[in-house]
């Protein structure tokens, strides 16, 4: 993975980081990098997840999916950081051959039912997926689930494997029903558990490549080092950094890749519940290029520069040939390609918001494969913990994610109520 991060300077963008600022913020990043491994080194909570490279329970993820054998559909239970990251393996990754992922995180009646009702339930492995153990959403998706299969014949026992914490109500109902399990390894907070038990067993599920994306993570954990200047996923932090206190408060994370559209999402939770807090954080915005140029692209350019737009391009492609038109005027379409017009598509955006100004950076990959894809997910998720360091927050909790979570519990069990203000008390 290489970043381009010429567009993001002061001598092209507005807002845009001087060199002398970047040169006094790597001081910076050096102690926040010393402070990381630290934490690293002593397993801390959330700073753990830096380490899955090495200590991913491969054998546990192993057995679970051998156990579950070969399957046509793998229903997926849980939401937030107990989804997204399976979603966007299965996106980027999973084969033409692969069993179709099935991701049952909202609670929209219309939506899980419409699911349930395409899927041949028995041939379907279900994978319930609660750090907590205690998300309403999933402990009730996956009793619908449960039911849906019993009612279809199935034996929902046979077929369920839960990834869960030590305790919490999904661990008792493994238990109770004596359900296979692998365990969410400690200090890895949901957002940042895709290259753990969480994202590497309904990966294993789609037969994805996971010793490959391991391998991608673990190349690059190696360049994480005190220098911005040495390290792409510190650069992107530093720079994201330095260009939302400058005013670039939104990064839009633009793609030019279909599978890696579930990507942008998946950064936005990251980079949302990590650093939104204490009045600080940036807005991750989603899009997909060249898709989106047709939509956004106009504000993103024309309108207030209060953005930093991450392009994600792609070395290798498929080849697509651009078939002849045998029409004067679609002579430039000619023996090219589907993959060298996005490519083409990417160079003129990235130009076009260079010659207005707008800050933008470029992760470029080698292609969307299993090693490339470790080694952004995890970048991107060393960058957050290194901006996380530079805001000074606590990156690693999501106190107004619990606090809704736990406001929802109390509304059904009717012991918090909504007062005028919309506030929620307990009565
Ligand atoms: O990143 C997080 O911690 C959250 O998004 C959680 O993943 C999400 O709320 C689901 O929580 P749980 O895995 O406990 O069901």
């Amino acid at each position: 993975m290489d970043l381009d991060v010429g567009n993001a300077l002061a001598a092209v963008a507005e807002p845009g980081v001087p060199r002398d600022a970047l040169e006094r913020l790597d001081d910076r990043v050096a102690a926040a990098h010393e402070r990381i491994e630290r934490g690293v080194a002593n397993g801390e909570f959330g700073y753990a997840s830096l380490n899955l490279p090495e200590t991913a329970d491969t054998a546990a993820v192993e057995t679970a999916a051998d156990r579950i054998g070969d399957v046509d559909h793998v229903i997926l239970v849980g939401i937030g950081g107990s989804a997204l990251g399976a979603a966007t393996l299965a996106d980027a990754l999973a084969g033409p051959d692969a069993a179709e992922l099935h991701v049952l995180d909202n609670v929209d009646p219309a939506a899980v039912e419409r699911t349930l009702d395409r899927i041949d339930l028995a041939s379907a492995a279900v994978n319930v997926v609660s750090q907590s153990g205690t998300t309403a959403e999933t402990l009730a998706n996956f009793l619908v689930v449960r039911d849906a299969m019993a009612d279809a014949g199935v034996d929902w026992t046979d077929r369920t494997v839960v990834t869960t914490g030590d305790a919490g109500n999904l661990r008792d109902l493994a238990d109770a029903h004596d359900l296979p399990s692998v365990s969410v390894p400690d200090g890895v907070p949901g957002r940042f558990s895709v290259l753990s038990t969480v994202g590497l067993l309904p990966a294993a599920l789609l037969g994805v490549d996971t010793d490959g994306l391991l391998a991608g993570a673990s190349a690059a954990r190696e360049k994480l080092g005190p220098s911005l200047f040495d390290s792409p996923a510190y650069a992107y932090g530093a720079l994201a950094y330095a260009l939302d206190v400058r005013g670039a408060s939104m990064d839009v994370m633009m793609p030019y890749a279909e599978g890696l559209e579930t990507f942008a999402e998946w950064f936005a939770q990251l980079w949302a519940e990590s650093l939104g807090k204490d009045g600080l954080g940036q807005t991750p915005v989603r899009a997909l290029g060249a898709t989106d140029q047709h939509s956004q692209l106009q504000l993103y350019r024309a309108g207030p520069h209060d953005k930093l737009v991450t392009f994600v391009g792609v070395d290798d492609r498929p080849d697509v040939p651009i078939p002849s038109a045998d029409l004067e005027g679609l002579d430039y379409l000619s023996g090219a390609s589907l993959g060298g017009l996005l490519d083409a598509e990417l160079d003129a955006t990235e130009a076009s918001l260079a010659a207005a100004g707008v800050p933008n950076l470029r992760v470029q990959l080698d292609a969307v494969d299993a090693e490339s894809v470790g080694e952004l997910l995890f970048s991107m998720e060393a960058a957050c913990v290194l901006a996380g360091e530079l805001y000074g927050v606590e990156t690693f909790d999501q106190p107004a994610v619990e606090w809704g979570k736990e406001a929802a519990r109390g509304l059904l069990r009717g012991d918090r109520t909504l007062d005028e203000g919309d506030s929620l008390e307990v009565e």
